[in-house]
C-alpha cells in the first residue's frame, strides 16, 4: 500500500495524540490501575473487557481480541480508511498535511457501493422533482423556491413501486445492494423488492464529507406517517449525524442553531441563517454534541414550542451542559416551530427571538414554572426535586452555587435547606435498587467481608456513623448480624465520647477522604451482594436454561453492578 503521508509524519501525529483522549471521546473509560477499561465497542458484552494502555498507547479487548493503536481504533470505530483516520488525528494535533500529493481512496468496495447508490438515488429524486409540477408546487406553497430546492438537493418520487429500483438496476446495481442502503425493501412472502420511498418529497442527508448517507421522505398531505427515513445502516446512524451540518459548519461564527426538523433547517436557511442543523427527529445524543463541538461552543436550541418540544429542549440543554457547553433556548408563541414562525413573521423577527433566547438556568426555571406553582408549598417541593435532576449536569461548582442562590431567592427557602433536600433525593436515587433485583435480595446470610471492615471504621467514629445514617440509613448492611452491630453503634451516638478514627486516623485521612472510603465500601458491599445473587440465579439457570426471566434478572444485575462501578453517571 502506498500512502501519500510519510512514516515520519505519521509518527509526528501519533506522538501528539493520546489514545486515552481519542477513545475517551467515544467510550466511557474507567481508570483501573495503570490502564483504562470500557465496554468493548466491537463486540456485545455486559462486563468490560476492553482495555486501553496509556503507556503503550494501544487498546486490547480480552473478549474479542481486537487490538491496535489510535489510528486503527478510529478506522474501525468511525469506519474511516487509514488516510482519513490519520487526517482526523492530524487535525486534532494541529499538524499540517501536504495534501497536494495524490490521495489514496477508501478501498472498501462495499461501502463505496452504498454511497454510490445513494448518490444516484439523490440525483434521480432531484431530477424527478424538476419534472413534477405537483411536488414543485408543494415546495413553493411552503416558500421553498428553486434555489433552495437545489441547495438542499431536494427531490420527489411519484406513487409507484419500482421507479427507483428499476432506475438503479439499469445503472448496474443489484437488488441486494440496493436493499442494503434501505432504499428498497424485500417483501417477506413474495421475496421481491420494492421502493421504500413512494409518493413523497425527499430530503437527502449528507455526512461531513458530503456523501449521501440517507434520506427522509415526507407525504404531500396529511397521511401518516408524515415522514419516513432511511433505516440505520453501516453508513447511516441517526444518532451520529446531524442534518445540514455539512453546510452549517462553514457558518458557525455566531454559533449553531439546533432544530428538530428538515423543514426548520430549510426555512431558516432561506431566511438568512446558514448555521442551522436538525437532529433528525431524535433526542440530541452525546455523539451529535461531539460532532458539533468541533465547530462551535455556542448553541441555540430552536425546537417546536409545543409540550414535546419544550421537554426535548430540557433534555438538549442538559446533554450540552454535561459536555460543559452553554446553550440558549429560543421560545416561540402559540406552540409554533421555527418554520411556522419565520413563515408568519419573517427572519428579522426571528432574530429578536434569538436575542431574547433564555440562558440555561432561566430556561430550566421557565420550563419548571409551567408545571409547578411555586406560590404553593407542593409546587416548591416539586420544583426543587426536578431542578435537582437537571443541575446534576452542571459540573462547575461555582456555577451550581449561583443557581442554588437563585432558587433560594425565588422560593424563599434557605440555601442550606435546598442543599439538604438535594442530598436526600440523591440518597434515594442511590438506594434505589431495581425492583426486580430487590425481590431477589435474600437476607444476606453470608454477607460481604467488607461489611465487617465498614463496621470497624464506624466503631468510635461519630462523624462517619452520622454520615452513613444520613446518606444511606441501615440498608447498607445485608447480614442481620452486622445490621444489629450497626444499630448498637447508632445507639452509641447519643452517648458522649471522643472521636477516634482507629486505623484511618493513623493513615492521616481527613474526614472528607474518609467519607470517600466509606462510600467505596458501601459500593463494594452492594456489588458483592449483587454478585452473590447473580451466581445463585446462574445456578438455577443450569437446571432451567430456557428461563428468560432468569436471563433478564442477570442482565439487570449486570447493569446495576456497572452503575455502581461508575460506568453510568446517569
Ligand atoms: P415535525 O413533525 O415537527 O415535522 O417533526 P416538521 O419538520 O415540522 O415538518 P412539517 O413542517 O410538518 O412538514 C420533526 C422531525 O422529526 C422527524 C423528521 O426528521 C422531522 O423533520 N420525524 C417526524 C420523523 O422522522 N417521522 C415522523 O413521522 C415525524
Ligand atoms: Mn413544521
Amino acid at each position: 500500500m502506498s500512502y501519500s503521508i510519510s512514516e515520519e509524519k505519521i509518527e509526528e501525529i501519533t506522538g501528539l495524540t493520546d489514545i486515552v483522549d481519542i477513545i475517551g471521546e467515544h467510550l466511557s473509560l474507567k481508570k483501573t490501575g495503570a490502564n483504562y477499561i470500557a465496554l468493548c465497542p466491537f463486540h456485545k458484552e455486559k462486563t468490560p473487557s476492553f482495555s486501553v494502555s496509556p503507556d503503550k498507547q494501544i487498546y486490547h479487548c480480552f473478549g474479542c481480541g481486537e487490538s491496535g493503536d489510535a489510528i486503527s481504533f478510529l478506522m474501525k470505530y468511525d469506519n474511516l480508511d487509514f488516510l482519513e483516520a490519520v487526517e482526523h488525528l492530524a487535525d486534532r494535533a494541529g499538524v499540517l498535511l501536504d495534501m497536494s500529493k495524490e490521495k489514496v481512496k477508501p478501498d472498501n468496495d462495499f461501502l463505496k457501493v452504498n454511497y454510490k447508490i445513494n448518490r444516484e438515488a439523490a440525483i434521480f429524486f432531484h431530477k424527478n422533482l424538476m419534472n413534477s409540477p405537483n411536488a414543485i408546487k408543494y415546495f413553493e406553497n411552503r416558500g421553498i423556491q428553486k434555489k433552495a430546492q437545489k441547495y438542499f438537493g431536494l427531490g420527489y418520487i411519484p406513487n409507484q413501486w419500482h421507479d427507483l429500483l428499476n432506475h438503479l438496476k439499469k445503472l448496474g446495481f443489484e437488488e441486494k445492494e440496493i436493499e442494503e442502503t434501505g432504499l428498497a425493501i424485500k417483501s417477506e412472502n413474495k421475496g421481491n423488492y420494492y421502493d421504500r420511498f413512494r409518493n413523497r418529497i425527499i430530503f437527502p442527508i449528507f455526512d461531513l464529507k458530503k456523501r449521501v448517507i440517507g434520506f427522509g421522505g415526507r407525504v404531500l398531505d396529511d397521511t401518516l406517517p408524515k415522514y419516513i427515513n432511511s433505516p440505520d445502516s453501516i453508513i447511516f446512524n441517526k444518532g451520529r449525524n446531524l442534518y445540514n451540518l455539512n453546510n452549517a459548519r462553514n457558518y458557525t461564527d455566531k454559533g449553531i442553531i439546533l432544530t428538530e426538523g428538515y423543514m426548520d433547517v430549510i426555512k431558516l436557511t432561506i431566511n438568512g441563517y446558514n448555521n442551522v442543523v436538525a437532529s433528525l427527529g431524535t433526542a440530541l445524543t452525546d455523539n451529535q454534541v461531539k460532532l458539533m463541538k468541533k465547530y462551535s461552543r455556542e448553541f441555540y436550541i430552536s425546537y417546536d414550542s409545543d409540550n414535546a418540544g419544550l421537554k426535548a429542549a430540557i433534555k438538549a440543554v442538559n446533554v450540552l451542559k454535561s459536555h460543559d457547553l452553554n446553550s440558549k433556548v429560543i421560545i416561540f408563541p402559540e406552540k409554533m416551530d421555527p418554520d411556522d414562525f419565520v413563515t408568519k413573521y419573517g427572519g428579522a423577527r426571528f432574530n429578536d427571538r434569538l436575542n431574547k433566547a433564555l440562558e440555561y438556568f432561566d430556561y430550566l426555571d421557565y420550563y419548571l414554572n409551567l408545571t409547578h406553582d411555586t406560590r404553593q408549598d407542593k409546587g416548591k417541593l416539586g420544583y426543587i426535586k426536578e431542578i435537582n435532576l437537571y443541575l446534576q449536569h452542571v459540573k462547575n461548582a461555582v456555577e451550581k452555587e449561583l443557581y442554588i442562590e437563585k432558587i433560594s431567592q425565588k422560593l424563599g427557602i434557605s440555601k442550606e435547606s435546598i442543599l439538604l433536600e438535594f442530598k436526600n433525593n440523591q440518597r434515594k436515587a442511590f438506594n434505589r435498587t431495581p425492583d426486580s433485583i430487590k425481590k431477589l435480595d435474600m437476607a444476606g446470610q453470608n454477607a460481604s467481608d467488607y461489611e465487617l471492615d465498614l463496621i470497624e471504621i464506624l466503631t468510635n467514629n461519630h462523624e462517619m456513623t452520622k454520615y452513613i445514617k444520613n446518606k444511606y440509613d441501615t440498608s447498607v448492611f445485608y447480614s442481620t448480624k452486622n445490621r444489629s452491630r450497626f444499630y448498637a453503634i447508632l445507639n452509641d451516638l447519643s452517648k458522649e465520647h471522643t472521636d477516634e478514627q482507629g486505623t484511618y486516623k493513623r493513615m492521616d485521612l481527613t474526614q472528607d477522604e474518609l467519607k470517600k472510603v466509606v462510600d467505596d465500601y458501601i459500593k463494594k458491599i452492594k456489588t458483592d451482594q449483587l454478585i452473590k445473587i447473580k451466581s445463585e440465579i446462574k445456578t438455577k439457570l443450569l437446571t432451567e436454561p430456557e428461563n428468560t426471566q432468569f436471563k433478564e434478572q442477570i442482565s439487570e444485575i449486570d447493569k446495576e453492578i456497572l452503575r455502581l462501578r461508575g460506568h453510568h453517571n446517569g
